[in-house]
């Protein structure tokens, strides 16, 4: 496995590829990874001759009182980690790489990021299209992985990608549980264990959701109501959205449509924030 840093070798290597016929997976993080990052890079190893980890804690998709300086890095153990799961390359620029002094472009997509996540961080989906654009214009992936758990990130890339016309298939992997239902997240490990027991009611209301869907109740205001409820229930959960949406557009809609809408929750676990989302 290679360990790169510098933007002008990675795309002479990829581009070496191409050209000897060999495809490429991109398997964009921001580091701290864990099994579900893994399960990311393992999937991408069945889908291109070449598998990319790109580790890049992107400061523009991190508002000013976010969590950027505090996010987890263990770059040691994450380059173990690619190398055990299949990975090829890792790259792992520095923030002047991506973002040179003076650098004042950025892709912004308008429409499907400004629901939920869009809502209570409004400049977080500029900075992931901005920092996803350049990567895919670094790698020039066939194919690039991202995981479920981040369910409106999913459906805006696929949008930048189908609005700027970049070549690119995007792939979904599952997301990755713990025994408990709780999504692996790299923000897990900032919860206290008494955190966490009450951070495992957000996979509880996901699945309450999905149990009345499967008796037959398909208006969302009464799904939300009983998450809501749920959640309510848990002294250190302060509520951010609980929402019910077209897997593609993020509209929320008043009936779900089993298989095309999605219920998602944003929430505050005391000072952790974390969110989870099931396809209804
Ligand atoms: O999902 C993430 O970890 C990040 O948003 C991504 C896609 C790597 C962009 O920085």
């Amino acid at each position: 496995m290679q360990t790169i840093d510098s933007i002008a070798v990675i795309q002479r290597l990829t581009r070496d590829l191409r050209s000897r016929g060999k495809t490429i997976a991109l398997v964009p993080t921001m580091g701290a990874l864990h099994e579900g990052h893994l399960s990311l890079i393992r999937l991408a190893a069945t889908r291109a001759d070449t598998v990319v980890v790109s580790i890049f804690v992107n400061p523009t998709q991190f508002g000013p009182s976010e969590d950027f300086s505090k996010y987890p890095r263990d770059l040691g153990g994450d380059l173990a980690r690619c190398s055990d799961a299949g990975a090829t390359v890792v790259f792992v620029p520095s923030v002047e790489e991506i973002y040179p002094r003076g650098y004042s472009t950025y892709v912004s997509e308008e429409h499907v990021s400004k629901p939920m996540e869009g809502l209570s961080r409004p400049t977080h989906f500029r900075g992931v299209t901005t920092v996803v654009a350049k990567l895919f214009n670094i790698v020039g992936p066939d194919v690039a992985i991202f995981g479920q758990k981040d369910v409106q990130q999913v459906a805006v890339l696929k949008k930048m990608v189908s609005d700027l016309h970049i070549p690119v298939e995007i792939v979904i992997g599952e997301t990755v549980r713990e025994a408990d239902g709780l999504a692996m997240s790299s923000r897990n490990r900032y919860l206290s264990a008494t955190q966490r027991t009450d951070a495992t009611t957000l996979y509880r209301a996901l699945c309450k959701a999905r149990d009345m869907v499967k008796s037959g109740e398909l208006r969302s205001d009464r799904l939300i109501a009983e998450a809501t409820h749920l959640l309510a229930q848990q002294r250190r959960i302060r509520m951010i959205y609980v929402a019910v949406a077209d897997r593609d557009t993020m509209e929320s809609v008043r009936e779900v449509v089993p298989g095309r809408s999605v219920i998602a929750i944003a929430v505050w676990v005391d000072e952790v924030r974390l969110i989870d989302n099931l396809v209804l």
